[in-house]
């Protein structure tokens, strides 16, 4: 359940609403004219969530020059194109932005001095942003946009000292998967454009800059920064960072980014990462794209992590003291192969991304944690998508959507194209035999690296160089069943867990004869079985039984996230009062939306829930991301219309 499945219908509410341009457009502006719709999505390589228009010019440079002011949470500066005029009748630039102010667009002329361009900014649609169309009759290389970012920018967090863990910074981050670096850099926002980027930020002295390129570190803090990333990236790769940050080093290519607070036990609990790259390069090629580090963000962060080339930005919520959630850094390190080398064309074909990502991280587990933790690992998500599944959303369980069936690209973490997408893979696997799917896998990453491709694309090349090359394995019918078909196949393969008979076992045994499992059984828990332990319990459990439960565990108040947000919902559904406190703080100090919102959704379903969710939302959301703001408001407000009663939904 990666995605609550509610937040699908109340995407809206977390594009912010806010006029496009603030009363600073040049002459030279035409007034906002009314919002346009993105091209029809018929084409299912249509990116239906950009106005930009990659067949007419493409941008294959972008060179920053930006300044950070924390005091008015605001990044101001210039960005500087480099244009292939694809389309020889094209003359128009048309650059996604949402809330940013334009003041000023102009191009390097033939004399080599800038000369002004007329532009127009689209009032903003919702979920877009405001179209920003340049007229560029000379078809001119180099085109530059002088803007700055609002403070409410859908991409930026800002955070004062006091939300951070040293108290003594402030500290502001970037998320700009999906359609979020449009708020923050005016660019074509799409997976469809790739390109190389240059930046030069300055910010106040002491204050640590790094970003998705080449950070350095020794670099000076010194309030002015430098960076390249060489090799072309998506728009949604765009990262920055600044608060007050340390090093510390895993191997001669990678190391951790964190508050110093954290550096020390960040360093610890991922110190097998030099590991997973050598695992993942031993499967998939060498890793391409020079150091490979990971930043902690504090715990607002409103995801687990994200995968901005060569500087992954973690939640600490996995940094637990025993490396069971490392799996995170597996992850998004797989996604230097299954995303950042090869790209989805459009947010429908998500799964490319995040489906085979699912799968390689499964495989880095295996190979470093063995074949127990991996299968606990599958088993976990499997059950999850299971609970997802439902008659009502019959269109979005098909690997592959259709065109027009996702609203937003934000809510497309769900269990299908994560779980499914990695199951499929798994099934592929099985039949053709590891040795085959890996050349297969590896073969596909060399040959479309640096591509952003469909799934028709993803098709054409697995049936040519699987199927067709090791025929009487795979039928096409089998293949195309889990791309088009809603719920599971029936060939996929299933997972067996000993070490979750156990948990089971156990369980089963507590709740009819009320005796817990002994100290040496659960002393050797992981997360997974306490995760496991958890997930089987009766949907509700009398007071005395979650009291009997927290006085040998300890749930409440639990650091560990993973536990949290099934502890906490249980609690909630159990009239388990004496776990509120602790559970306010979690909500309040954690901004992860897969650990919060299945405590809101649990909270919004009674009218005494939805009062005090609504209570602890209106003390954290100065606190809380854009992102995990809009999705707690939809919950709330989906659950008011409904009088209390909140719409039938899954955890994120
Ligand atoms: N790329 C995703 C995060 C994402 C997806 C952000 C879609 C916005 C839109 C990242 O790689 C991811 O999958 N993160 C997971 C953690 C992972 C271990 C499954 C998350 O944040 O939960
Ligand atoms: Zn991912």
């Amino acid at each position: 359940m990666r995605q609550t499945l509610l937040l699908l219908s109340a995407a809206a509410a977390l594009a912010t609403a806010g006029a496009c341009s603030r009363g600073d457009a040049p002459a030279a502006a035409t007034p906002a004219a009314k919002p346009e719709a993105a091209m029809p999505a018929a084409d299912p390589a249509q990116d239906e969530f950009s106005y930009a228009e990659p067949g007419k010019v493409k941008t294959t440079d972008l060179a920053l020059d930006l300044a950070i002011d924390f005091a008015k949470k605001e990044i101001a500066g210039t960005a500087t194109y480099t244009l292939d005029w694809v389309d020889p009748k094209a003359n128009q630039l048309v650059l996604d932005t949402r809330d940013l102010a334009i003041s000023k667009a102009e191009a390097v002329g033939a004399d080599g001095q800038y000369e002004p361009l007329h532009f127009a900014l689209a009032a903003a649609d919702p979920l877009l942003g405001s179209k920003l169309t340049i007229d560029v009759p000379e078809r001119n290389t180099t085109v530059r946009v002088a803007y700055r970012t609002s403070p409410d920018a859908s991409g930026l967090q800002w955070l004062a000292p006091s939300m951070t863990e040293g108290k003594r910074q402030p500290f502001m981050f970037s998320q700009s998967q999906q359609i979020h670096a449009r708020s923050w850099v005016p660019l074509q926002d799409t997976t469809q454009v790739r390109f190389t980027y240059k930046a030069h930020v300055t910010a106040p002295k002491d204050t640590m800059v790094l970003m998705s390129a080449d950070n350095d570190p020794k670099a000076a803090r010194d309030g002015d920064y430098s960076f390249t990333m060489p090799q072309k990236i998506p728009s949604y790769l765009m990262a920055i960072a600044a608060g007050d940050l340390v090093f510390r080093p895993i191997s001669d290519r990678s190391g951790v980014w964190a508050e110093p607070a954290m550096a020390d036990k960040a360093q610890k609990e991922f110190e097998d990462t030099e590991k997973m790259i050598r695992t993942a390069e031993g499967l998939y090629g060498p890793y391409r794209w020079g150091r490979y580090d990971i930043l902690v963000l504090p715990p607002s962060f409103p995801y687990g992590g994200m995968e901005n080339p060569r500087l992954t930005f973690a939640t600490p919520t996995v940094i637990v003291g025993d490396k069971s959630l490392v799996s995170l850094v597996a992850h998004e390190l797989a996604h230097s192969w299954s995303g950042n080398l090869v790209t989805f064309a459009t947010s429908r074909d998500a799964w490319l991304n995040e489906g085979i990502t699912s799968y390689v991280e499964n495989r880095i587990v295996e190979a470093l944690y063995g074949k127990d933790q991996a299968d606990m690992e599958s088993a976990i998500a499997r059950g999850e998508l299971k609970d997802e599944f439902t008659d009502a959303n019959k269109a979005l369980q098909p690997l592959v959507v259709k065109p027009g069936d996702l609203d937003d690209p934000d809510n497309n973490l769900t269990g299908t194209v994560y779980t499914k997408g990695a199951w499929f893979m798994q099934f592929l696997e099985e039949r053709f035999g590891r040795a085959d799917f890996d050349a297969f896998l590896r073969g596909y990453f060399d040959h479309f690296a640096f591509q952003s491709i469909t799934t028709a694309q993803f098709r054409e090349y697995a049936v040519a160089n699987l199927l067709e090359k090791h025929p009487g394995k795979v039928t096409q019918a089998e293949f195309d069943a889990w791309l088009h078909e809603p719920g599971v196949p029936a060939t996929a393969p299933q997972v067996k867990s000993q070490r979750f008979a156990v948990v089971d076992a156990a369980r089963i045994a507590w709740t009819g004869t009320g005796k817990l499992p002994v100290p040496q059984l659960t002393a050797a828990w992981s997360t997974q079985e306490w995760v496991r332990f958890l997930e089987g319990m009766p949907e509700t459990l009398t007071p005395e039984q979650m009291a009997a439960l927290d006085a040998a565990y300890h749930f409440t108040g639990t650091a560990n996230g993973e536990l949290a947000q099934r502890w906490y919902p249980l609690a909630v559904r159990s009239g388990y009062h004496a776990a509120d406190g602790e559970m306010a703080a979690f909500m309040a100090r954690v901004g992860r939306r897969k650990l919060i919102m299945p405590i809101y959704n649990a909270l919004v379903k009674t009218p005494e829930g939805l009062a005090f969710a609504k209570d602890v939302f209106e003390r954290a959301k100065p606190g809380y991301h854009p992102i995990t703001t809009g999705s707690v408001a939809a919950a709330i407000a989906g659950a008011e219309k409904q009088g209390g009663k909140a719409p039938a939904g899954n955890a994120p």
